[in-house]
Parts: C-alpha cells; structure tokens; sequence
C-alpha cells in the first residue's frame, strides 16, 4: 500500500461514509492541504516537502471524533483541544509517526508546556509547539479556516484569522505575525 493510500484507509476507518464528521472531516482537511501547499510553494527555497505536507494536512485533525463538538459530528467524550494529541496517538499506531507529531502541534499557533500549566488544560505535559517547517505550514494553513457550519466554506481573511487569535493573548498574535512575514503574506 502506498502512503497516500494509508492515508485515506485511515480517514475511511474512523470516518467511514455515513458518519457525521467525515464530510466536516474532508472538507476542512481538503483545503487546509490546499493553502498549506499554496504556502509551501512561497518558501521553496526552504524546501519543504510538499508530499509529506499535503498528507500531514489531511491527517491532521484526525482526532476530532474523540472530541465532543456535536456542531460538526463529533460525540466522542473529550474537550475539543484534546483532538490533537489523541490524533498524535492514533497515527502514531498507524506507524506515521512525523505526521503525528503535526496532529498534536497544530492546536491554535501550538501550545507550550508553560501554557497548558498554567491554564490547566486538560494535556499531556509537554510542548505542543509546531517545531520543524512542515508542521509550521499545516498549523498556518489551518488557521485559515473554520469547521463550524456556515463558515466552513472560506478562507478567513488574514484580519479574521488575528482577531481570532487575540482572544488567546498577544503571544498568539505574534507568533501568527512571524509566521505572515516568514510565509510572505504581506503588508502585516
Ligand atoms: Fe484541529
């Protein structure tokens, strides 16, 4: 079996055809991968590995199912942020272990050891930080877009994605700027 083909055996597995989040699923993932590879072709000369980022883009919200968040499908019995590293678990035993590692790192910009301490999230305790260019992009591509019915269908403007983000503290903020300038969308 190809990689590609791993891939989907296992979105058919946990999201097989009639179930409610596999339309949220592919939809969200679907483009995600789009603008994570639009991102990576602006950064070419980092070489980023466009195969590996277009499958990490589909498998990274894997997890959601274990989540509950019945707006999109999902009744599993977990807080929503817990989707990223239980994501990590589940494709780490499918023997996919760097695309786990962009499971787990793309919740929000990421999170730090000294973030979910403080805030008593409900995480393993460890940095949860996008760490290598790959896991960068996924997590950049995705803050583009919602899940929520209604507002799944577009690109969030960059001005959306900040405000998005400011609720989480002007930490948050700056590192998504970083990345704007890093990425090459200018005038932020
Ligand atoms: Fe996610």
């Amino acid at each position: 079996m190809t990689l590609a083909n791993t891939i989907t055996a296992i979105i058919d597995e946990y999201y097989p055809p009639a179930s409610p989040a596999r339309e949220v699923l592919l939809r969200h993932s679907e483009m995600v991968a789009r603008k994570a590879l639009q991102t990576a072709r602006k950064v070419s000369h980092l070489h980023p590995d466009l195969e590996f980022i277009e499958q990490a883009a589909m498998l990274h919200d894997i997890g959601i199912f274990y989540a509950r968040a019945p707006e999109i499908g999902c009744f599993g019995e977990y807080p929503y942020v817990c989707h990223g590293y239980l994501g990590r678990i589940l494709v780490e035993g499918k023997g996919l272990s760097r695309h786990a590692l962009v499971c787990e790192r793309h919740v929000g910009v990421g999170l730090t050891l000294e973030e979910i301490r403080k805030q008593d999230l409900p995480l393993p305790l460890r940095d949860m930080v996008p760490v290598s260019l790959e896991e960068r992009i996924v997590c950049y591509a995705d803050k583009f877009f919602s899940k929520k019915p209604g507002k799944d269908q577009e690109e969030w403007p960059v001005e959306m994605v900040l405000k998005s983000l400011e609720k989480y503290g002007l930490q948050k903020v700056a590192r998504f700027t970083e990345w704007l300038a890093l990425f090459g969308e200018t005038g932020w």
